[in-house]
């Protein structure tokens, strides 16, 4: 990356690198902006971005992989306006720090991203927190405020209305473990993951559409669940605030399609809290059979599956050393998660990749989740991957 960045902007003075990790949600989907709970893991797929200052007012950013250039006049940035391209991203973050009352100050920056586009595994939130890294480039903001901006990008500038899980995880993530966050409070706990599993992606390579447009449907059809609840309960200001016991009541309030995306939301909010305790007494078999489960309602009563997806885990629950597997992000393409014993990775990669060629024509690609440490400089060079 270091020869990279000489080449293209000529000198490496001044150059500073940052890391941030993409992640794979083990549970809790679609329950961020309900303000319910998430179980994610930080990968050691992530993006660098390095930074050096240039003397000639401009703010540029090269990604490597797309091959693509952004360049602005620094005082262009406060007034340009969504584009429809990947720039929307690291332009977003910059105007939130403006907002937030960071100057931004004439760099080059590079991007080099081992997180796959499109694949359900964050890079968007990896390349919103390392670019306002970047433009910090040393200057202190709370870790908490750095998620909260990046999400404020992503859900003003970019305009996808997206919860805090992606932007939370990639700063607050944790070597070997995963993180249990409650979207409300904004706090989190460390989850040791039990010895005698590992939890491995698998891509299906496709991305429907529909996904944005079906992502805020989502969105507005759980607001509308919340209003028809609140009739009965006027204390429930989120789906988060339904228990089971309170659910049994207020179902029936519900016609058919609202119904089944709250009790998706409700019944999985209470997988996330199964899914913690039982990680905590090693229970590897109720742990699988919740990814299984929380699998089934987003299949059926969320509704935000695909065919792919579901070929990936049902073929996935007929190989051994599977305890569970499920679409992990927003769903409609992306990746599947799965659980299973160490010594059946390599079996399940190639097993995995064997039906999923017969049926679609396409080669999965197959990610061991290694769970790895959230945002922040990359001091040590050689760490940076080639
Ligand atoms: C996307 C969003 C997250 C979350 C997931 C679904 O990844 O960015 O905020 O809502 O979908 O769980």
């Amino acid at each position: 990356m270091i020869e990279e960045f000489r080449k293209r902007y000529d000198s490496v003075d001044g150059l500073r690198v940052y890391r941030a990790p993409g992640r794979v949600n083990l549970i809790g989907e679609h329950t961020d902006y309900n303000l319910g709970f998430v179980c994610p893991v930080a990968l050691d797929l992530a993006t660098y971005i390095g930074t050096a200052p240039n003397a000639d007012g401009k703010f540029r950013i090269y990604s490597e992989h797309l091959r693509e250039m952004g360049e602005w006049d620094i005082a262009e940035l406060p007034h340009l306006g969504r584009s429809g391209h990947w720039v929307d991203y690291p332009v977003g973050v910059a105007q939130q720090l403006l907002h937030a009352g960071f100057g931004i100050e004439p760099a080059n920056l590079l991007i080099r991203s081992t997180v796959p586009e499109g694949s359900g595994l964050s890079s968007s939130a990896a390349l919103e927190v390392s670019t306002a890294l970047a433009c910090l480039n040393g200057r202190t903001l709370a870790p908490l405020e750095l998620a909260r901006l990046c999400q404020r990008a992503e859900r003003e500038f970019v305009g996808m209305p997206c919860g805090i899980m992606d932007q939370y995880v990639s700063v607050f993530g944790r070597e070997h473990s995963a993180i249990a966050i409650d979207c409300r409070s904004l706090e989190h706990r460390i989850v040791h993951l039990p010895d005698g599993i590992t939890f491995v992606a698998v891509n299906t390579m496709v991305k429907h559409a529909l996904a944005g447009s079906a992502y805020r449907e989502r969105v507005q059809e759980c607001a509308a669940a919340v209003e028809l609840i609140q009739q009965r309960f006027p204390e429930v200001a989120s789906l988060r605030d339904v228990g089971m016991a309170q659910w049994a009541e207020a179902e029936h309030l519900m016609p058919d399609v609202v119904r089944r995306r709250a009790r998706h939301v409700v019944t999985e909010d209470d997988r996330v809290n199964r899914f913690v305790d039982a990680c905590g007494r090693g229970d590897l078999e109720l742990m699988g059979r919740l990814l299984v489960e929380s699998h089934r309602s987003l299949q059926h009563d969320y509704e935000v599956s695909c065919e792919e997806l579901d070929f990936l885990v049902d073929t996935a629950l007929a190989i051994p050393g599977v305890f569970g597997s499920r679409m992990t992000g927003g769903g409609f393409g992306g990746c599947t998660v799965t659980m299973l014993k160490p010594s059946d990775v390599p079996r399940f990669g190639a097993d995995i990749v064997k039906s999923y060629e017969a049926r679609f024509r396409v080669t999965p690609q197959v990610y061991a989740c290694n769970p790895s440490e959230g945002a922040g400089e990359v001091r040590d060079w050689r760490l940076i991957p080639s």
